[in-house]
């Protein structure tokens, strides 16, 4: 065991980062999420989307569950029907949902049951600036996040846009869950640096699940 290795295996699995925010580091199985994540992506490809503004989307998408998280002239929305093909998404895979459940209620969330599941897709260099997850009509139920492949720095601004944010560094298989008294929090993600995983190359993807 390296140093970095031994010093990593000392930090707690499960932390409390503030009011409603739990780290629950090494949670899942990344082999198997990056594995029903391809199949879902085999039906719904990757793709960036446009801004209501009319700018692209660096970060690229897709989704699987009941309701996908979509981006257009129209504006932000979930939609049953994945806008590229006039398909309805991918069901959410059941291992995928288990793990969503059972990460929210160590956070303190039980009868957590997504019925969204937004699965971005970060090449080296792109970031997601600081925003709120607002297009969900249900906020009393937490965003639960699984992080696989290149590690990112997660930034967590809270109550305004911007500030001093917490930096939570989410490694492959950590899951994030955000709910409570920080469930609208302002949150982004840091330009991913150049890394390599044996799964995913240079790229990191993250799977957001949500109750809309
Ligand atoms: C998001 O805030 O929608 C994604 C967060 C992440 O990629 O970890
Ligand atoms: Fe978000």
């Amino acid at each position: 065991m390296g140093v970095a290795d031994l010093f990593d295996s000392l930090r707690p699995k499960s932390e409390t980062i503030s009011d409603g925010v739990t780290l629950l580091r090494g949670f899942a199985d990344s082999g198997a999420v990056y594995e029903l994540m391809q199949q879902v992506a085999r039906h719904a490809p990757f793709r960036n989307q446009i801004t209501p503004g009319g700018h692209i989307i660096k970060v690229a998408t897709t989704n699987c569950g009941a309701l996908g998280w979509t981006s257009g002239p129209g504006g932000y929305r979930y939609r049953p029907d994945d806008p590229e093909t006039g398909l309805p998404w991918p069901a959410m895979p059941a291992q995928l949902a288990n793990i969503a459940t059972e990460a929210a209620e160590a956070g303190g969330f039980p009868g957590y049951h997504p019925n969204a599941c937004l699965i971005n897709l970060y090449a080296p260099g792109l970031k997601l600036s600081s925003h709120q997850d607002k297009n969900e009509r249900d906020r009393r139920w937490p965003v639960v996040t699984v992080s696989i492949g290149v590690p990112a720095t997660f930034q967590l601004f809270g109550d305004s846009r911007s500030g001093k944010p917490i930096n939570i560094l989410l490694q492959d298989g950590d899951v994030l869950v955000m709910g409570g008294a920080s469930r609208m929090a302002y949150h982004g993600v840091k330009a991913l640096a150049a890394g390599q995983h044996p799964l995913t190359g240079d790229k990191r993807y993250s799977l957001t699940f949500r109750v809309t």
